[in-house]
This record gives structure tokens, sequence and C-alpha cells, in this order.
């Protein structure tokens, strides 16, 4: 996988997307990150056909991730297909389950399990639907349960991880498994404030610390951030659909954090998850609060 990813989540579909895509592409970027849940999936194939037909790009040479959303674990083959025709391909690299969650569900267990949805998905690997699986939002705990039957073991977790949230319980735990963990919102996910109500919470990018190593090394807070998400060994995914910030975020790949400035982003105190998924709870459910979900996991 290659570890700098272009991510398309509340990328909107349409022109602005497909020319973020076009210019991700040629300034390098090889890895796309895509979910049927953005609602934008056609509009990152309809790029792939177009770039594909010119020819400096082929199939062969990208990475593509989808997820498996919550409302179609009892239809997996299906979802993947609907899938797999909006990207206007034949397989995908990486498919993930998006959450370790199912909507709609009433009462204590889930239904589908985990179990069930895990072995649909790795009927899709037998099948050559997709070239490999894994998970997303999972805890240590949860991936862990995972393990103890999975036939094929998931090959990556995608989970928030910056220098404001470690998520050390399951980083360490998918790293020492050697399961890849893939950082979504590696610059703090700002956009949490808006669509999620968490409004007045301190913003990574503007940290004293991250500042002063920005100006210290003459980076932008950006890159510091980037940098020190591959630097712990993640594959990173920042979004943008600015042309501008998607070239000033892969430039990362020819620069190199100094130990000291990596440390003293490996300290901050402050910590938050800022994509809690609240959304997959709810009394009389699976997961009555975000504690049952991440299994009170930091
Ligand atoms: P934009 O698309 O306008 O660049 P995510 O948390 O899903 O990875 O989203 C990243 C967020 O950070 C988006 O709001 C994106 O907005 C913004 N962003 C991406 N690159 C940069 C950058 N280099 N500097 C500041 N903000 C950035």
């Amino acid at each position: 996988m290659p570890l700098f990813g272009l991510g398309t989540w509340k990328s909107k579909a349409g022109g602005a997307l497909e020319t973020s895509l076009r210019t991700a592409f040629e300034c390098g970027y090889r890895h796309i990150d895509c979910a049927s849940a953005y609602s934008n999936e056609d509009s990152v194939g309809k790029t792939f056909q177009e770039v594909f037909a010119e020819g400096n790009v082929t199939r062969d040479d990208i990475w593509v991730t989808s997820k498996l959303f919550n409302k179609d674990h009892a239809r997996v083959r299906d979802a993947c297909q609907q899938t797999l025709k909006d990207l206007q391909l034949e397989q995908l690299d990486l498919y993930l389950m998006h959450w370790p969650a199912v909507s709609g569900c009433e009462g204590p267990t889930l239904k589908p399990s985990i179990k069930e949805t895990w072995q649909d998905m790795e009927r899709l690997v037998d099948d050559g639907l997709v070239k490999s699986i894994g998970i997303s939002n999972f805890s240590a705990k949860k991936t862990k349960d995972l393990l103890s039957y999975a036939r094929i073991k998931p090959v990556a977790n995608q989970v928030e991880v910056h220098p404001y949230h470690r998520n050390s319980t399951v980083v360490e735990f998918c790293q020492a498994q050697s399961i890849n963990i893939t950082a979504y919102s590696p610059l703090g996910s700002n956009d949490s404030e808006k669509m999620f109500g968490r409004e007045g919470i301190p913003k990574i990018l503007d940290n004293e610390t991250v500042c002063r190593v920005a100006a210290e090394l003459g980076w932008t807070p950006a890159q510091v951030l980037l940098r020190w998400s591959l630097q712990k060994g993640f594959a990173t995914i920042p979004k943008s659909t600015n042309p501008q910030r998607i070239i000033e975020n892969i430039e990362v790949l020819g620069l190199e954090l100094p130990a000291e400035q990596f440390e003293k982003l490996n300290s901050l105190s402050f910590q938050i998850r800022m994509l809690d998924g609240n959304f997959t709870t709810g009394e009389n459910t699976p997961y009555p609060t975000i504690r049952e979900l991440w299994d009170d996991e930091v």
C-alpha cells in the first residue's frame, strides 16, 4: 500500500473533486481512499476512467480502498459490487468494514454479527472482487476478537490518529500484530467542528508546539503533522480538494522530521477523539454510548 494517499470524505461529488484527483495524480499520489458513505464514488470513478484513458496513470499504478457502510452488513456482496460499478473498477485493492456497527440494530446484539460480516468479506477475496480486506474504527479489543476467528487477517485498521489523538492502545496492538494503521484525519479532523458540533475544541493545526516546529523547519504546520504520521509508521490519507494543499501535503515524502521535534509531538498532553462515532450509538442498541463502541480505549 502506498503510505501516502488522498482522502475523499466530504469531497463533494463533481468538478472540484475531479480536479483535485487530477492534481493528486499529477503530483504523485497513487493511493485514493474512498467509501460508499461519502456519496461521491461515481465522481471518483469517472475521473479514474478519464485519467486511465489519457494513459499517464494506469489502474495497476494506483491503490484504491473503499469501505462497506453500516447499512450494508447484510448485503456485503451487493454493496461491494455497487462500489466497483461506481468506481468503474474490476477489483478493489482494499475493502474495509467502515465501522464495527450495523444501522438500525435494536437490542444488545449486532445483527449480522461482526463475524458474519467478516466472513462475507472474506468471500469477496476468495472470489477476486477485492485483493485484501481490513477494518476501520475498531478498538484493540474488537480487533483482537476478530483475529480469534478470521480466516483472512485484516491488513489494515483505519482509525483517527494525530498528535491530539495518539490512540495508543489500538495503534500499539495493531502494530504488534503487523496490521497496518492507516491514519485518517491526520490534520486533526477540523471539519468535525461543524459537522458534529465540536466547537471550541483546540485545533492541532494551531498548536503552539506544532507551529513552532513548523517555523523552525520552514514547513507548514500541516506538513509537520503529516511527517509525524508517516514517521509513526502509519499510512496517512489527508483529504483536500484544494490543489495547492494537495501539493503541499505530498511534499512531505521528501522531508524528515528530526528526532527531537518528533518526540515533542509524541508527548502533547491534550488528547481528544474528534470523530467519536456517536451516530452509531443509542439506547437499546449494541452501543448505548461511545464507551461501548471504543471499549473505553483512549
Ligand atoms: P481542504 O479540502 O479545503 O484543503 P480530513 O480530516 O478528512 O483528512 O480533512 C482534512 C481537512 O483539512 C479538510 O478540511 C481540508 O480542507 C484541510 N486541509 C487539507 N490539507 C490542508 C493543509 N495543508 N493545511 C490546512 N488545512 C488542510
